[in-house]
């Protein structure tokens, strides 16, 4: 098992590109499956759960081929599978994205209930109650679920919450079915964004991503396109805050700015400098960083997958912070390791009291989830010692082999 060593680590500095995010890549490759023709991502960042839905598109019959770093090929004019594995099912939640488009593309699809990040409960309900708004019949046994129809019907689909899952399988699901969808209280993330503009690309006929009402017009056929993966910016937040936690000056480079507005908005209240530059931000970490406190929202409020990265840095920052975390039910398992290394936390409930400590001390520590794993990192950058972090397939599933771009920055990180 591969672990992770930090040091402590002098301020970094430098430039870093980002990568093309996680969090539209995996939609979008699950789209691939609508069109009949060839379909060219760019931007594509090279992660495992990349990899994962790769290996999923294959076992239902498309053709994937991996061109030059970051150029994916997908030909799906030959789905000839509904049900996908249950091994690869479980190692990764977004998997289950594939249902819409299988559901509309070919009127049947069986997966089994999907894995992730421990991060809650997760439920799935809100997907299932749109595929059957629009005539599906839905069937659970076993731990698998089944959706079938001879045809799909749009209807008009209220979400309960805002679930980027549920907006983008829902929206998978309509671009094919008979007449007019609108998905109300619809999740408005960026990445909703990338995947309408892509579906659109492929021939589909959506408008109002972005928006809390999405309008979707089904089409009978979709065709091929080529198409750029927005920048990730949770990663983007991440090297923000790296510049923030060691006091130091990161230029980020490939970065949509109006998409981390909270991020830079937080990061200013703790005493950053942060200038903003086309596609560009530079974050120059304060001598003293303040207390602040920050309430996970649906976009466009503060992401939720930036919540443990602030954490790590409300640890050193002087007073106390309060975080309140509204999106997932269960996502402060950070907050048992980064006390391992002497932070001051309290738990009440959905929020977190943080008492600012003067520094940290190294311990070894287990990357709970991907961006916890995330945080324990920042947090080695600041702590006395090197803190040994384990389970980091975490890590690997949304960051590119993390450590290369830290230790470009300077930081003292290898992996072992
Ligand atoms: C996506 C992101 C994840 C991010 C999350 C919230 C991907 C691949 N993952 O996850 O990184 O943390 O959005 O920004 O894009 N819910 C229900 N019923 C449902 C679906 C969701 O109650 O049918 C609840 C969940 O339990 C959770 C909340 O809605 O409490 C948000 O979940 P959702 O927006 O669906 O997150 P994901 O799409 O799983």
């Amino acid at each position: 098992m591969d672990k992770i060593m930090v040091e402590k680590s002098p301020p970094l500095k430098g430039k870093v590109r980002i990568n093309g995010a996680k969090n539209s890549a995996l939609p979008i490759l699950a789209a691939s499956l609508l069109g009949t023709e060839d379909i060219i991502l760019e931007d594509v960042p090279k992660l495992k759960d990349v990899e994962i839905i790769c290996e999923v598109l294959a076992s239902l019959g498309a053709k994937v081929e991996f061109l030059d770093e970051g150029v994916i090929k997908i030909n799906s004019a030959d789905i000839n599978k509904y049900q996908t594995p249950y091994d690869l099912m479980s190692k990764m939640r977004a998997s289950f994205l594939v249902m819409g488009p299988l559901l509309t593309r070919i009127g049947k699809t069986k997966t089994s209930l999907p894995g992730g990040c421990a991060i809650g409960t997760r439920p799935i309900d809100l997907h299932l109650k749109g595929f059957r708004a629009l005539g599906a019949t839905i069937d659970v046994d076993h731990g698998n679920i089944g959706a079938y129809a001879e045809k799909l019907v749009g209807d008009r689909i209220y979400l309960d919450f805002p679930s980027v899952g549920a907006t983008e399988n829902i929206m998978m699901a309509a671009v094919m079915a008979e007449g007019e969808t609108i998905i109300d209280n619809a999740a408005m993330e960026p990445e909703i964004v990338d995947l309408a503009n892509f579906l659109n690309k492929l021939g589909a006929d959506v408008k109002g991503a972005g928006t809390s009402s999405i309008k979707i017009k089904g089409v009978k056929k979709l065709g091929g396109a080529t198409h750029s993966i927005i920048p990730d910016r949770i990663e983007a937040g991440t090297f923000m805050v790296a510049a923030a936690i060691t006091k130091g000056d990161i230029l980020i480079e490939n970065v949509i700015t109006s998409h981390i507005k909270p991020v830079i908005a937080k990061l200013r209240e703790i005493g950053c400098e942060v200038y903003e530059n086309e596609d560009k931000v530079r974050v120059i970490g304060p001598k003293k960083l303040k207390a602040t406190d920050i309430k996970t929202l649906p976009y466009p409020g503060f992401p939720t997958d930036m919540q443990s990265q602030f954490m790590a840095l409300m640890c050193v920052s002087e007073g106390t912070s309060v975080v309140i975390e509204t999106v997932f039910e269960n996502r402060f398992m950070h907050v048992d390791e980064l006390k391992r290394m002497g932070a001051d936390i309290k738990i009440d409930g959905r929020s977190a009291i943080i008492q600012g400590v003067d520094s940290l001390m190294a311990a070894p520590v287990k990357a709970t989830d991907l961006r916890a794993g995330a945080a324990l990192v920042l947090a080695g950058l600041v702590s006395d010692g090197i803190t040994e972090i384990r389970d980091i397939y975490h890590i690997d599933r949304g960051y590119d082999r993390i450590e290369d771009k830290f230790i470009k920055l300077g930081a003292k990180i290898y992996r072992v």
